[in-house]
Formats: C-alpha cells, structure tokens, sequence
C-alpha cells in the first residue's frame, strides 16, 4: 500500500537497479518519473511497464549539470503536482589505484555520485516539506561503509553521501521527511562495464563478483518493503556483507583481511 498511487522518482532508471526498482514500483500501482541521460533507454523501460502509460513519464536528466538540476525538479513536480519519494539512483564507479586515478576521473565521479545527487535532493526537499511528508531514498553501497584497493573514487562518494544524508535527516524528519540509505553488496548490472579507469575511459569489462551476484530483481525485491518500512540504512548483500560488521567491531581485522584478498 505504501507506493500505491504514489509519484516517484527514479535516477539511474535507464538500467540495472533504477530499471528494476520502476518495473516493481510500477507492479506496487506507483506513478513513475523515469530518469537518466539516455532517453531511449527510459522510453524502453517506460514501454516494458503495465497499466496506463500516462502514469508514467520520461524526464532525461544529466546528474553533472548541477546547474540545471533545480529546473529538472520544477518540471519533475509539475508533471503529477509532487514528487512522494525521490529515488537517488544514478552513479557510476571507478576501477583505479588511488593514485594513477587523474583528479578530473575522481572530479566526474563525485559531480555524479554526489554533488548532482544532493542538488536534486535540495531542490526536491523543500516541496516535500511543505506538504509535510516525503521520502528520500539513495543508492549508496558498501562501499559507503569501508573501502578497498581500486575504488577510492568511488568509496569517498559513497561515503559522502552518508555524512550529507545522515544529516539531512537529522533536519528534516521532523518536518515529515524520511531518508533512507541504501547499501547494495554486488548486483547484476553493468556498473563495472560502465565504470571509469584512472584516465576516465569506460573500463568496459563485467566484474566477475557481480557476473554471480544477485539480479537487479531479486534486489529490487528485498529492497522495497525494507523502505517502507522506514529504515534509516538499509543493507542487501551477499557474504560481503560481514565486511560491514566486521569494520564495526574489529576495523583494524577487516583492513587486514581486505589487504590480503584478491579485489578485482
Ligand atoms: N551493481 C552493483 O553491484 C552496485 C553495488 C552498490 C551500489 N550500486 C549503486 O547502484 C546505483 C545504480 O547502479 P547499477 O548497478 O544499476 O548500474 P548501471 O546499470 O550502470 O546504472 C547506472 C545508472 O546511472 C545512470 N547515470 C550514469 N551517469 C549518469 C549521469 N551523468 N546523469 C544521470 N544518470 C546517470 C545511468 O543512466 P544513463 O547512462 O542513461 O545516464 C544508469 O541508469 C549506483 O548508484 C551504484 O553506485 C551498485
């Protein structure tokens, strides 16, 4: 009952999580805004949903224009009077040594991960507010949670997100605002084959954790009743997820362990 006729948008719904978190929510009776860069993609998605086509709508966005992200929130409420729960969904990764990585890499990576992230969630908040409820919901990972060899880019983002977000909520639950963290183990999708390398060129090869990984559905599933529930941080993962644990208690084990293993 929680999505049903409820508007909600969605970063990232061009493919894997975004994608199957609109097929759900479509089956839940939710009214979709589907966004992402590619617009194809979207009207893919929006034409694979059931029911009355005029629930959902396409709104092509690129997380990098931080400068017209405001403008995209405007016309994302004007499309159904509101917007309930807003989605972060978009992000990329980044296969790199903290090192070689060129700070433009890193630099894209967190106008992506993080500053569009949290200019769409500025310009929605306020709206939601005003209505006196709404729910923001954001994609972070375990990686928001310890980090490995390779992904320094993209663990600082996700961590990022955590601090803001955690704050905000602090600000705004009051107010009728829940946020909602959300830490995904691996999933099937194409996030390594679109994750950059150290010069910023699409590394364009499948992770092989995430080739035997959970399916974008499967997480989709598990995830939705855990936000309705209203929980603050929210983790679906395979074993990984002890590594989270683990850094809770014994931090100084984990960086041994994660210094021996092989990470790809
Ligand atoms: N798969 C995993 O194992 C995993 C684990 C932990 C966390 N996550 C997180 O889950 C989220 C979704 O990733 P995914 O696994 O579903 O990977 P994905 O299939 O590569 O999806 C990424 C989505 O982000 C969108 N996107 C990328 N750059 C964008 C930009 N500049 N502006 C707007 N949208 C942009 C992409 O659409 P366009 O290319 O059309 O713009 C796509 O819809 C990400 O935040 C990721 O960090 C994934």
């Amino acid at each position: 009952m929680y999505y049903e006729n409820k508007v909600v948008w969605i970063t990232g719904a061009s493919s894997g999580i975004g994608e199957a978190l609109a097929y759900a929510l479509n089956e839940k009776g939710a009214r979709l805004i589907l966004s992402a860069r590619r617009t194809d993609e979207l009207e893919r998605v929006k034409s694979n949903c059931k029911g009355d086509p005029d629930n959902i709508a396409v709104l092509p966005l690129d997380l990098t224009d931080t400068d017209l992200l405001a403008g995209n929130a405007k016309q994302a409420e004007s499309l159904f009077g509101s917007v309930d729960i807003l989605f972060n969904n978009g992000g990329i990764s980044q296969r790199a040594l903290a090192l070689e990585a060129e700070l433009d890499s890193v630099r894209r990576l967190m106008e992506i991960n993080f500053f569009g992230t949290i200019a769409l969630t500025k310009a929605i908040v306020p709206g939601m507010i005003e209505r006196g409820h709404g729910h923001v919901v954001v994609t972070s990972s375990v990686m928001g949670k310890f980090g490995t060899k390779y992904r320094s880019a993209y663990a600082a983002s996700k961590h990022a997100l955590h601090g803001w977000f955690d704050c905000l909520r602090q600000e705004v639950i009051d107010q009728g605002v829940d946020v909602t963290l959300v830490c995904p183990g691996y999933v099937k999708t194409d996030i390594t084959k679109n994750a950059i390398t150290a010069d910023g060129s699409k590394f364009d090869k499948m992770g092989s954790a995430h080739k035997e990984a959970m399916t974008p559905e499967q997480f989709a599933d598990k995830l939705l009743p855990k936000v309705s529930a209203g929980k603050e941080e929210i983790y679906i993962a395979g074993r990984e997820i002890w590594a989270v644990y683990l850094k809770r208690v014994f931090p100084s084990l984990l960086n041994k362990i994660l210094r021996r293993i092989k990470v790809t």
